[in-house]
């Protein structure tokens, strides 16, 4: 069944894979994004007449409200992305992650479909060999895991949306993201042969762009399935520390070099392993594997040269 799908910061590095996947199943689709970045990411899929490109603030209750009322499907994208983009913009991060989602929900009626994209980051510190799950306490310190773990309360107090918290993604993307670990990392070890790590041995789990996206079509499939509540979407056989991630580097670029330094802290404090059988148990299966994205980002960075496309 084809749907009208509203899709807000669709022109970010998850949008920018997002939107031409939902063209090419059939959708039509609206982008609403203040292309923050300058961006141009959307241009590949500017020709499809079912694309609706509005340049605007999602914020803007005059600018929402008209867009959400036409719409089967909300997807909203649209947010300051990362510790650091947050902490640059505390306001900004307040009011687009967390107050533009309520005045989103405010706005919806309960039959138009709503999946949301949380992060994991909020599980802080694991316990010692226990999977958190969707049952696990969430406890973000970064204000931007704040905003976003308050935005999925008031999604899933809803009781009829779904929640995605998705792992570190990683992959190329139109509108690249260097700032992402595993990117980050392998831009690192083309560029530079080297990294310095501290809490080297922090774990946390990671999803290939292409699967974050999947999620999405899959929880639009089975939405009536999967309505009500968050899932962790993530490679199950990657859940990996900083370290073991730089090993796996190493194996693909030989002459990468990882030290070990306590330069820096995690404003999450993330250290934990995740469960993803609860989407799993839905039929949901990643494809691509964290050796497929560093392949991928090897060959992006004969191309990007650069980390300034970061949101740092
Ligand atoms: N990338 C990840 O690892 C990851 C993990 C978990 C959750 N998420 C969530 O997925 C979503 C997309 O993340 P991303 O990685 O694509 O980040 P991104 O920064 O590339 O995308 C955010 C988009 O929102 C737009 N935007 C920002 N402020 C806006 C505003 N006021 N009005 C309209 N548009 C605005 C930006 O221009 C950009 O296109 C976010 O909600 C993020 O919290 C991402």
């Amino acid at each position: 069944m084809t749907r009208k799908v509203l899709v807000t910061g669709g022109a970010g590095y998850i949008g920018s894979v997002l939107v031409p996947a939902l063209l090419a199943e059939g959708h039509s689709v609206t982008v609403l994004d203040n292309f923050h970045y300058s961006q141009t990411s959307l241009l590949e899929v500017c020709a499809d007449e079912r694309l609706r490109i509005v340049r605007g603030d999602a914020r803007e209750e005059s600018v929402l409200a008209p867009l959400v009322k036409e719409a089967d499907v909300l997807i909203p994208l649209a947010a300051l992305v990362g510790v650091p983009a947050c902490d640059a913009d505390p306001v900004g991060a307040k009011t687009i992650n967390h107050d533009a989602l309520r005045l989103l929900i405010s706005l919806r009626s309960a039959s138009q479909n709503l999946i949301f994209p949380c992060t994991n980051s909020g599980y802080g510190i694991g316990q010692k060999d226990r999977y958190c799950t969707e049952e696990t306490p969430l406890k973000p310190i970064s204000l931007y895991g704040r905003t976003k773990v308050d935005a999925e309360k008031a999604v899933l107090d809803t009781g009829t949306a779904v929640s995605l918290r998705f792992a570190t993604v990683f992959g190329a993307s139109p509108r690249m993201r260097t700032d992402l670990l595993v990117n980050d990392f392998v831009l690192r070890a083309v560029r530079d042969g080297a990294v310095v790590l501290y809490e080297a041995h922090a774990k946390r789990n990671y999803l290939h762009v292409r699967d974050a996206v999947r999620a999405f079509l899959h929880a639009l499939q089975h939405y009536e399935a999967l309505a009500g509540g968050p899932y962790n979407v993530g490679l199950s056989d990657a859940n990996l520390s900083k370290k073991e991630l730089c090993e796996r580097i190493k194996l693909h670029v030989p002459r990468f070099t990882f030290l070990e330094a306590p330069v820096g802290r995690d404003p999450d404090q993330r250290d934990y392993i995740v469960s993803n059988e609860k989407i799993e148990k839905t039929g949901f299966k990643p494809r691509h594997s964290l050796d497929d994205g560093i392949r991928e980002l090897i060959r992006v960075y004969q191309i990007l040269r650069t980390s300034s496309y970061g949101n740092a």
